[in-house]
């Protein structure tokens, strides 16, 4: 294998801009019909097709829905065919390999030494919930050097949320193209068929696939209007649209069993859309970050860039949490995360840098686990660290960790609890915390 280089390939690509809009898009003129979505014989001899992503009698500010107007409508004119992706896992898994302990990985796959599409990466180390109840999620992480040439996934299960760490994708939805790199995420709601490049030689990262509802901005509540993450910093991309004659195959995953079609022409066919179920981006970066200016450590829902409610009020499905470079002033106090253990169970990833609680052992690509009261926080070197430290004001730099946090506990897959990428070792990090009490 030769070395990685990084090359990256220039995209440039438009985008509009906000959350939950009701956006409309057209690559040719005209082809939204005016005044009504399913006209009797839509411009240029399109089709009209809706996608609705909640049920119809969703309260109006949660209902999601978009209109596409395209060359050849979704439905398939073949039977599927099985497919098999045994590493790719859906929630219930069959055997629970999770033990109430702190877990901790390195990275599962740092090279490649043959070409590896997206698709074909994807293996699931944690889920929770049951996709057949819209509750839940399965953790992912994917590592490849290959285009998903003339082929398309297409996830009834849940929502992508792609998170990576290192390289540059395209995704070419049938909403249009979104490049990503690391700092950034995307967010592909299930439904959409869409494919994924690499821009440089290795990408890897991390996916959320969300079964419950869609994420949301969480509320501000006493913060106000304006702060974490801004509407407006969403960006979702403009239509554009193939018109070929070409054999290409659809991978369909559905109730957690996988199937392809063979089509013949690019399922990227729609030349316009409007509605408000659509995929998009956000650079994380563009996060304000709110924290205390006076004393103590506050808790992690201050950093909460998306959320996915459960039935069950104040116990998120899921939320997805970022760590970014901030300042640190609270005087008199411990500054890095205190002890805990919570109701909410917290998978960890790092997309650049080093994380505070932990500034060894724990590398972007890698993960930690620490489910529903199970106790963790700083290890020895960072609570000696922190005890001790200078307590001026301080930028921390050069750091962007992630969480994925849930009210439900996070089951391991068989994969994940027998690689030798986990650290058998991590527990002895809080070994050597000294006994200081005294009287
Ligand atoms: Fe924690």
């Amino acid at each position: 294998m030769s070395p990685i280089t990084d090359t990256v390939l220039a995209v440039e690509l438009n985008y509009m801009t906000g959350f939950g809009n009701d956006f409309q898009s057209q690559a040719l003129p005209d082809a939204i019909p005016i005044g009504q979505n399913s006209p009797q014989k839509p411009k240029y001899g399109l089709y009209a097709e809706q996608i609705n992503g909640t049920s119809f009698l969703a309260s109006r500010h949660e209902n999601l829905r978009s209109w596409l107007y395209r060359i050849k409508p979704s439905v398939l004119s073949c039977d599927l065919i099985k497919a098999d992706y045994p590493d790719f896992q859906t929630r219930p898994f069959r055997v629970n390999y999770t033990k109430p302990l702190p877990y901790r990985w390195d990275p599962l796959v740092t090279d490649l030494n043959k070409s590896v599409t997206f698709l074909d990466s994807i293996i699931t180390i944690a889920g929770n919930g049951d996709l057949a109840s819209v509750r839940g999620s399965a953790i992912h992480l994917y590592a490849f050097n290959q285009n998903m040439q003339n082929q398309f996934f297409h996830n009834a299960d849940g929502d992508f949320l792609i998170v990576p760490y290192r390289g540059n994708l395209l995704i070419n939805t049938e909403f249009g193209k979104i490049d990503l790199k690391p700092g950034e995420i995307a967010l592909i709601p299930r439904g959409i068929k869409f494919n994924v490049n690499n821009l440089t030689d290795f990408c890897a990262g991390y996916i959320l696939e969300n079964y419950g509802p869609h994420f949301r901005l969480p509320n501000l509540g006493p913060i106000g209007s304006n702060g974490l993450a801004n509407p407006r910093d969403f960006l979702t991309p403009v239509a554009s649209f193939e018109d070929k004659q070409e054999t290409n195959q659809l991978i369909f995953k559905a109730s957690g069993q996988f199937f392809k079609a063979e089509i013949e022409y690019s399922p990227l066919n729609v030349v316009a859309f409007h509605g408000n179920y659509v995929p998009y981006k956000y650079d994380l970066s563009m996060f304000q970050v709110i924290n205390t200016v006076s004393f103590d450590h506050c808790d992690p829902s201050i950093f909460t860039v998306l959320t996915s409610p459960s039935e069950l009020p104040a116990y998120s499905n899921v939320d997805f949490v970022i760590f970014p470079p901030r300042w640190l002033v609270s005087e008199h106090s411990f500054r890095p995360p205190y002890y805990h253990k919570n109701f909410m169970s917290e998978y960890m990833g790092l997309i650049k840098g080093t994380y505070e609680a932990k500034e060894e052992n724990f590398i972007p690509g890698g993960g930690t686990l620490h489910n529903q009261f199970t106790a963790h926080g700083p290890d020895s070197n960072a609570f000696n660290k922190a005890s001790n430290e200078d307590l001026t004001p301080k930028y921390l730099a050069n750091t962007m960790a992630f969480m994925f946090e849930s009210s439900l506990t996070y089951h391991l897959t068989q994969l994940a609890s027998v690689t030798p990428k986990m650290h058998k070792n991590y527990l002895s990090c809080w070994a050597d915390l000294p006994k200081n009490f005294r009287t």
